[in-house]
């Protein structure tokens, strides 16, 4: 593989700094925007909660990136070629081919999404009283390694938590205390250290290659396994290209593969860094490979096809190959800096520097009036659903657990995430989101809180239902009237 590269950026005449698409739309799907009435039923019908509203209300689909990225003309065409067999499927081959090629691994374990994933080395490795350090969690691998007796431990570092930053590391895993946590919990109580690239819940932030050595530097010192979350590796490969000192001239495949050695065990949402479905467990370690490889058949299915469809197999290897182009894995990021940029100028807080994934509107200092017992970031989300048929998801304390007592453990941060699944949307859309948001800021005082009406025990952001705090969306919907008139 080519280990440097050279690519020419775009400049624009008029200096402006704006994303420039390197792909063109062949097929599409129409949208629809319903009025605002409409979503305000649609919302309370779904119960304040965004998992439970349905397409047919929704303009812009801004849940999530996973399983709604574009696909592109080459994964679409392989999916026709898939080689359907139950055992010793030749679409696996090629699959193992790609993960080898980009992630330098040769053992691979299919898993239907990524959650499988963590589900397996979950059970193979968590004990009761196993403590995991982490840079942050994920909702998912918290619940999976509770579930099997053990305690995350996150070790992020102050800037983490600063909203606007100039920090480009802010996933970056705290080095002094990771060694601390080590030698009083003891190396023996430590299954594995897991790392997530572009960390998910805390904005889409990356690491730094730096950064990961040390973790590797300090695994080696008392013999311990890291585990890599690759499900958004595509993102921090490139932020590291674009931010790390030394980097600037390297392939995105040169530095895969260079964070991939680091890990002795890679993971992934194929449903993310694939743009496809399904998932993956993979290692050079013949023994850690044994350790996991009779679950795969138990949970998922046979080795080579582990629950996906075969179809998706094919489109997963190309999704892999193509996140090795600098455009493929920066479009996400470039636009989101966008947004990021020009909603900052507007005053409106959101997590500076952009991530990967979506942009991130914080809703404690956007809702300052609302406290954090009543959710501020899903009833931010509800309410700009309301006034744009925008969906986002709320990531903070409804996407967080109870204590053995039953009180919320309010989150760090309060977010509403609008997600950019790669190649979906365009500069336009991206302009009305910008337009609705600011207009919502001018009118935040009118949005309330949210409280349960029905909640359930384990990740109870997907099904639980909420109530707004008092009348606010009514408010807020004849506010909208008022100032735009019949407008959509
Ligand atoms: N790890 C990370 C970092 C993720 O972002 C996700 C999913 C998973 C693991 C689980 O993978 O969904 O295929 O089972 N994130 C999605 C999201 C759900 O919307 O952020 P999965």
């Amino acid at each position: 593989m080519e280990k440097t590269k050279k690519k020419a950026t775009v400049k624009f005449f008029n200096g402006k700094q704006i994303p420039l698409e390197m792909h063109k739309v062949r097929i599409v799907q129409s949208l629809k925007l319903v009025p605002v009435e409409r979503r305000l039923e649609a919302i309370e019908e779904g119960g304040y909660n965004s998992f439970l509203l349905g397409t047919k209300d929704i303009f812009l689909d801004m849940l999530t990136d996973s399983g709604t990225n574009a696909m592109s003309d080459e994964q679409v065409s392989k999916m026709f070629v898939a080689d359907d067999a139950y055992a010793g499927s030749q679409s696996f081959v090629k699959f193992q081919k790609s993960v080898e090629t980009v992630f330098g691994k040769k053992l691979i374990l299919p898993v239907h999404q990524g959650r499988a994933a963590e589900n397996i080395i979950s059970q193979t490795f968590v004990r009761k009283g196993s403590i995991i350090p982490m840079n942050y969690h994920f909702t998912t691998t918290l619940a999976h390694i509770q579930l099997n007796g053990g305690k995350v431990v996150e070790l992020f570092t102050p800037e983490a938590m600063k909203i606007k930053s100039t920090h480009p590391f802010k996933g970056n895993i705290d080095i002094v205390r990771l060694e601390e946590l080590i030698n009083k919990s003891g190396p023996e109580n430590i299954p594995f250290i897991r790392m997530e690239a572009s960390t998910n819940l805390i904005g889409g932030q990356p690491f730094s290659m730096d950064n990961f050595k040390n973790v590797r530097r300090i695994a080696d010192k008392y013999k311990l396994i890291i585990v890599l979350d690759a499900s958004l590796i595509g993102e921090n490969a490139y932020f590291i290209q674009k931010r790390e000192h030394g980097y600037e001239e390297k392939s995105i495949g040169f530095i895969l593969n260079e964070m991939c050695s680091l890990s002795d065990i890679v993971y992934f949402s194929g449903r993310k860094v694939s743009s496809s479905r399904g998932g993956a467990i993979c290692t050079n370690s013949k023994d850690l490979y044994n350790k996991m490889k009779d679950l795969v058949p138990l949970y998922e299915g046979f080795l080579t096809y582990g629950g996906i469809s075969i179809r998706e197999i094919e489109a997963m290897t190309v999704g892999l190959y193509e996140t090795l182009e600098e455009d493929v894995v920066g479009q996400s990021p470039s636009f989101i800096n966008y947004a990021a940029t020009e909603l900052d100028k507007l005053g409106i807080p959101v997590i500076l520097p952009g991530g990967a994934l979506g942009c991130h509107v914080d809703a404690k200092q956007f809702l300052s009036h609302v406290p954090q017992a009543e959710y501020p970031a899903g009833a931010l989300v509800a309410a700009f659903y309301i006034i744009s048929g925008v969906r986002g998801m709320e990531r903070g304390t409804l996407s967080s657990i109870r204590d053995e007592l039953g009180n919320d453990i309010l989150a760090d941060l309060e977010l509403m995430r609008l997600a950019f699944p790669r190649r979906v949307f365009t500069l336009s859309q991206v302009e009305y989101l910008m337009d609705r948001l600011n207009w919502l800021y001018h009118n935040r005082e009118i949005v309330g809180g949210l409280k349960f009406v029905e909640e359930p025990p384990v990740l109870r952001f997907f099904t639980g239902r909420l109530a707004p705090t008092s009348n606010w969306p009514e408010k807020l919907v004849a506010k909208f009237r008022a100032d735009f008139g019949d407008s959509l």
